[in-house]
């Protein structure tokens, strides 16, 4: 099994890396700062190759998804993702295009990239994760983001209908919050108060079964995934009372 993963140098990414790992699967890791892996186990692995490039960059990713496809690739995740909120966007008003060229555009041009490579062999899986903020109307306070992550659900949606004849999957995964460095960073240091937190080890676990089936959506934990369908629910003045 040859797996790719755009993100694959920390958090979730590195975790779902650790699993397939396990399973000997041949891997690209991929990140801006290939850096960030210095000193763990799988860097040294002779069955991974760490790749780093900015998926906003076109050609970049273009390159490394063709090198190491040049023997086959199986299966692209798609994990890298940028975060803002609205103060954050406010006092930084360029992150707004970089959020949107790295969680939109940057899925994109990967999903065809890698798709090209695996219409010629005849098979393939394309995974995004995406969030349970794409799903939650009126999400609060970082609209741009959630914005971001419901197109990233919806592009998905597209590509495994245009896809699906050519005998190639494609698998969004839609998680609730996941306590990764980067969340707790996000979260002054400890991310505890977030709902139904889950360990890097129970998200890889829903999401590697999800791929395994090659489901077509995966969306967890239930309780949060409740929740927010309840939420939505509720009319458009009651959601805005919601607390900033
Ligand atoms: N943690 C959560 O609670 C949670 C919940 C729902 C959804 N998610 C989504 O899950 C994904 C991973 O989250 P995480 O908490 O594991 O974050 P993380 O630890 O910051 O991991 C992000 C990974 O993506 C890479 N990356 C970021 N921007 C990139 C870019 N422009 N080009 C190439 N690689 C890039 C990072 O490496 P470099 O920084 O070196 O590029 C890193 O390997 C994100 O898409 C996030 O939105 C997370």
């Amino acid at each position: 099994m040859r797996i790719m993963i755009i993100g694959g140098t920390s958090g979730i990414g590195l975790a779902l890396a650790g699993r397939y790992a396990a399973q000997g699967a041949q891997l690209a890791l991929c990140g801006r700062d290939p850096r960030r892996l210095q000193g763990h186990a799988l860097a040294s692995s002779p069955r991974v190759s760490v790749y780093g490039f900015d998926i906003a960059d076109t050609d970049a990713a273009r390159q490394a998804i063709h090198d190491f496809g040049r023997d086959g690739l199986d299966m692209l995740i798609v994990v890298a993702g940028q975060y803002a909120d609205a103060a954050g966007l406010a006092a930084q008003p360029a992150l707004g295009p970089i959020l949107v060229q790295t969680n939109i555009v940057g899925l994109v041009q990967a999903f065809d990239t890698a798709a090209e490579l695996m219409r010629q062999q005849g098979h393939g899986h394309l995974v995004a994760v995406a969030s349970i903020a794409g799903l939650l109307k009126d999400y609060p306070d970082n609209s741009l983001y959630s914005a971001s992550k419901r197109a990233a659900i919806a592009i998905c949606e597209t590509y495994r209908k245009a896809l699906a004849p050519f005998g190639i999957a494609v698998t969004t995964l839609v998680p609730g919050y996941v306590d990764t460095a980067r969340l707790r960073e996000l979260n002054g240091g400890d991310a505890g108060a977030k709902p139904w937190l889950q360990s890097e080890a129970d998200a890889v676990r829903h999401m590697s079964a999800a791929i395994e089936r090659r489901a077509a959506r995966c969306v967890f934990p239930w309780q949060l995934h409740l929740t927010v369908r309840l939420f939505n629910l509720l009319p458009t003045w009651l959601r805005g009372l919601r607390k900033k």
